[in-house]
């Protein structure tokens, strides 16, 4: 198999390829050349709290390698299967042999299902397994040893290279319990949101977001310095990618309701409110404050907050106590970021 796509992604698709999304898209591919080259499964392990883009990660590389059918059957050079919840090894063992197309997927003993998938997989030639959301699998099996076994199991006996997508620690969790499949996922990632600390980051950020409003067809409001505004974007959203998608796309929205295409801070402020407001409850709105104004973020840390919201003052940037003041002259000014092209 040729092992890379043409391009990243289809030119049509709405995902953006940003630097660290190329970083790990590459080194998926390492692991199966390092396969070929060692003769034994290199595998990956990839973690991230929700909505970083583990699954659209995971998905945009296996869709670059499509199923096809030949004379001697079908091939299916990344199998990607999303791991249900609740679900047992067994269902999990049954759910990838049904996504392989097993007409009998749901049947026999843990056993047999695995000797049907590990042929399935051989047969098939595939190059590549990704389990995504396997977390699932240790939040109803309590005992991780059953799970980590399991997963050995599949890889020894089909020498293929396992991808792995969970939340955060717990796909840890797995590989800790079991020596010989943690000495196979020796490529261990997570995918961090975007950082707001270092100046690369602040820049990523930033084209990120320039590149989604170009998908969208929209523009950031202009009277609002571009540094500024980021500040806010970055703040409203962690920097956590399914949240600023979450906040252009229906910020887009409204925008297009109007007919318009600017993105103006009473619009963003809306959008954040119908939108992510939930979602992160601790967070003041950040679009309130005029365009002028340069915005400070409030305290992060829960302990203080709690403290501040008796005193009145949680979390409000127009009124800042002495301590939080303090603490915030260590965050990047505004200006730090990227100028308008
Ligand atoms: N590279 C990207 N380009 C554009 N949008 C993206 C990208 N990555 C993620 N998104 C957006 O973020 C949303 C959430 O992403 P995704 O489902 O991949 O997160 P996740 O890390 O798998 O979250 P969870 O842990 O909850 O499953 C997607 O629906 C999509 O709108
Ligand atoms: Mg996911």
């Amino acid at each position: 198999m040729n092992n890379r796509p043409s391009s990243l992604v289809s030119p049509n698709s709405n995902v953006i390829q940003y630097p660290q999304f190329n970083d790990l898209y590459n080194c998926i591919l390492k692991c199966q050349e390092l396969t070929r080259l060692s003769g034994e499964a290199n595998c990956m392990a990839l973690e991230g709290c929700t909505g970083a883009g583990k699954t659209t990660l995971a998905a945009t590389f296996a869709s670059a390698f499509n199923r096809y059918e030949t004379e001697s059957g079908t091939k299916i050079p990344v199998f990607y299967v999303e791991t249900p919840a609740p679900v047992t090894v067994k269902g999990m063992a049954a759910r990838m042999l049904e996504a392989m197309g097993d007409p009998i997927a749901h049947r026999g003993a843990l056993w047999a299902m695995n000797s049907r998938l590990i042929c399935f997989i051989k047969a098939c030639e595939v190059e590549l397994v990704i389990l995504d959301d396997i977390h699932h699998l240790i939040e109803h099996n309590r005992v991780l040893a059953d799970v980590s076994n399991w997963l050995k199991v599949l890889i020894k006996e089909t020498n293929v290279p396992f991808l792995i997508v969970g939340q955060e620690e717990m796909v840890e969790l797995i590989l800790n319990a079991n020596a010989q499949l943690s000495r196979l996922f020796a490529e261990r990632r997570t995918l961090q949101p975007f950082e707001w600390s270092a100046p690369d980051g602040r820049k990523e950020f930033a084209a990120f977001i320039q590149f989604a409003l170009l998908n969208l067809r929209v523009q950031l409001d202009e009277t609002v310095k571009v540094g500024e505004m980021m500040s806010r974007l970055h703040y409203a959203t962690d920097g956590v990618v399914a949240n600023m998608m979450n906040l252009l796309y229906s910020s887009a929205l409204l925008a297009k309701e109007e007919n318009g295409d600017k993105l103006r801070l009473p619009l963003l402020s809306r959008a954040f409110d119908a939108r992510l407001a939930r979602h992160l409850p601790h967070k003041s709105n950040p679009f309130k404050l005029s365009g002028q104004e340069t915005f400070q973020p409030p305290a992060t840390n829960g302990l203080i907050l709690r403290a501040e919201a008796r005193q009145g003052t949680a979390d409000l940037p127009h009124s800042v106590s002495n301590r939080s003041r303090a603490r915030k002259k260590s965050q990047p000014k505004a200006s730090d970021v990227l100028t308008k092209n």
